[in-house]
C-alpha cells in the first residue's frame, strides 16, 4: 500500500505555484502601501488560547481542533486560525506600547477538522490581516476596502461584499435572550442543529443553510433592529465611508460568523464562482478581546483571505516561461564548455539548464520546447571546429553563429534586452 496524503490536506504541485506566488506578492505589495508589517507565528499554541479568544461554543473549538497531549501534560492545538495566536503575541510583546496603531499581516497553514469538499480542507492557508488600536468607523471602511482592493490586486472580479453588524457587550445580550425566547417555540420544528444551538448559541441559528428552516429564521428578530446607539451610529459611518469609496456591498442581517469574538462590523465576501464554499474572505471588529486575552484594552479589526479558494479564483496564468537559455552540447568537449557556460549564466541571473543525462538532439530539444526556452544554444563537433554555439531564437525561429567569446555576453543582451 503507497501512503497518501491525509485526507482533507492537498499538495500544491509546482504547476501550482505560480498562482500562489502572485498571490502572495500582491499580499506584501498591497499590504505595505496600506502601513501592514508581517508578523509570524507559530502554528501550534496552548489549546486555552483558542478556547478563550474563539468561544468554547463555537463549531472551530467545539469539534474541529487538532488538539493533543504534549508530552509534559500540556494541551497543545494546531491553529485554527490567525487572528487568537497574532493577539497572545501582540499581547506577550507589547507591540501597542511601541505603535500604538498597530497594522500586522500574517499569511501560513491553519488547520481545521471539518468535512473535505472543494474549497474546504483540513489544512488550508490564510492571508490574515489585523488592525490594532483603531476604534473609529474610518478603519472598518478602510480595512474592507482594503480586502476588495487585494481580490482586485488577484485579478478576482466577480465577487460579492456583505456586511453587518453584531451590536457590542452592550446591546447584543438583550438581543440574544430576544432570539432566544423567539426560537423557545419556533426551535422544536427545526433542524438538530438549530434545537442545540437556540440554547448553547442562538445567534448561530441564522447561520443555518437547511432549506426547510429558512422561512422559520425569517421570522427571527434582527440584530439590525436591536443595536444601541453608539453601534448604530458606527454602522451607519462604515457604511457612509464605503459608499464614499466607492464600494458596493449586501447587507445581511444573518451574517453572524462562526467566531464569538466578533463585535459590531462584520463582513464576508463571497464567490458564486466557489459553489458551496462560497465564502473567500471573513473578518470583523473584536473590541475586547486583547483584554479578554490579558493584554490593554484596545480595539482591533482584521480579516482573513482563504487562500485555496482564492487561488481557484485566480485566472490562470500565461505559462510564463521556465527557461532563457537551453544549452545542448552533443560532443564529450562540448560539455565541459556548456557546464561553465551554465554557470556563469546563472551567475548572469538567467534561468540556464541543459539536459545532464545528454538524450538524443530531438528529445533534448523537445524538453527545452516544454520549459519555453528562449533560446537554444547548440554546440556539435562542428561548432567545436569553429569555436563557436549555434544560437536559436526560439520565437523567431532563427539562428546565428556566435564566437564562444562572445556567447556570454550576447545570451545576456538578448535574453535581458
Ligand atoms: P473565517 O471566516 O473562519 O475567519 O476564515 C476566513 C476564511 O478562511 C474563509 O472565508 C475561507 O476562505 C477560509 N477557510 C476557513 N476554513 C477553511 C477550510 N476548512 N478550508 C479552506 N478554507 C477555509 C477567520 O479565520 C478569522 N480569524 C478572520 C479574522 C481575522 N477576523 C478578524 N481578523
Amino acid at each position: 500500500m503507497t501512503i497518501q496524503a491525509v485526507r482533507g490536506t492537498r499538495d500544491i504541485l509546482p504547476d501550482e505555484i505560480p498562482a500562489w506566488h502572485r498571490i502572495e506578492a500582491a499580499a506584501r505589495d498591497l499590504l505595505a502601501r496600506y502601513g501592514y508589517r508581517e508578523i509570524r507565528t507559530p502554528v501550534f499554541e496552548e489549546t486555552e488560547l483558542f478556547a478563550r479568544g474563539i468561544g468554547v461554543e463555537t463549531d472551530i473549538v467545539s469539534k474541529e481542533m487538532y488538539t493533543f497531549a504534549d508530552r509534559d501534560g500540556g494541551s497543545l492545538t494546531l491553529r485554527p486560525e490567525a487572528t487568537a495566536g497574532i493577539v497572545r503575541a501582540v499581547i506577550e510583546h507589547n507591540l501597542m506600547n511601541a505603535d500604538p496603531a498597530l497594522k500586522v499581516y500574517a499569511l501560513g497553514p491553519m488547520f481545521r477538522r471539518e468535512r473535505p469538499q472543494k474549497g474546504r480542507y483540513r489544512q488550508f492557508h490564510q492571508l490574515d490581516v489585523e488592525a490594532f488600536g483603531f476604534t473609529s468607523p474610518t478603519i472598518d471602511a478602510e480595512v474592507i476596502e482594503l480586502a476588495l482592493a487585494y481580490l482586485d490586486a488577484c485579478g478576482v472580479t466577480e465577487h460579492e461584499l456583505v456586511l453587518n453588524s453584531v451590536g457590542d457587550r452592550h446591546c447584543r445580550p438583550a438581543y440574544v435572550e430576544r432570539l432566544r425566547a423567539a426560537l423557545r417555540d419556533r426551535a422544536p420544528s427545526m433542524c438538530a442543529d438549530c434545537r442545540r444551538r437556540a440554547d448553547t448559541n442562538p445567534l448561530r441559528v441564522l447561520d443555518c443553510k437547511v432549506p426547510e428552516d429558512q422561512a422559520t429564521i425569517e421570522t427571527l428578530p434582527r440584530i439590525t433592529d436591536h443595536l444601541c446607539d453608539a453601534c448604530a451610529d458606527h454602522f451607519a459611518e462604515v457604511r457612509r465611508q464605503l459608499e464614499l469609496l466607492g464600494v458596493p456591498y449586501r447587507l445581511s442581517h444573518r451574517l453572524v460568523r462562526g467566531l464569538d469574538y466578533y463585535v459590531r462590523t462584520t463582513f464576508e465576501v463571497t464567490s458564486t464562482a466557489l459553489g458551496a464554499q462560497s465564502s473567500v474572505l471573513g473578518g470583523g471588529r473584536y473590541d475586547g478581546l486583547v483584554k479578554d486575552l490579558g493584554g490593554p484594552d484596545v480595539a482591533g479589526i482584521g480579516f482573513a483571505v482563504g487562500l485555496e479558494r482564492l487561488a481557484l479564483l485566480v485566472p490562470a496564468g500565461d505559462g510564463a516561461p521556465r527557461c532563457d537559455v537551453f544549452l545542448v552540447p552533443l560532443a564529450k568537449a562540448a560539455l565541459d564548455r556548456a557546464l561553465r557556460l551554465q554557470r556563469e549564466l546563472r551567475q548572469a541571473g538567467l534561468r540556464a539548464m541543459l539536459d545532464p543525462e545528454g538524450r538524443s538532439f530531438k528529445s533534448r530539444m523537445k524538453q527545452a520546447d516544454k520549459l519555453g526556452a528562449r533560446f537554444v544554444a547548440i554546440m556539435g563537433d562542428d561548432e567545436i571546429a569553429r569555436g563557436a554555439w549555434t544560437v536559436r531564437d526560439m520565437a523567431r525561429s532563427e539562428q546565428q553563429d556566435v564566437p564562444e567569446e562572445r556567447v556570454l555576453d550576447h545570451l545576456k543582451e538578448k535574453a535581458n534586452g
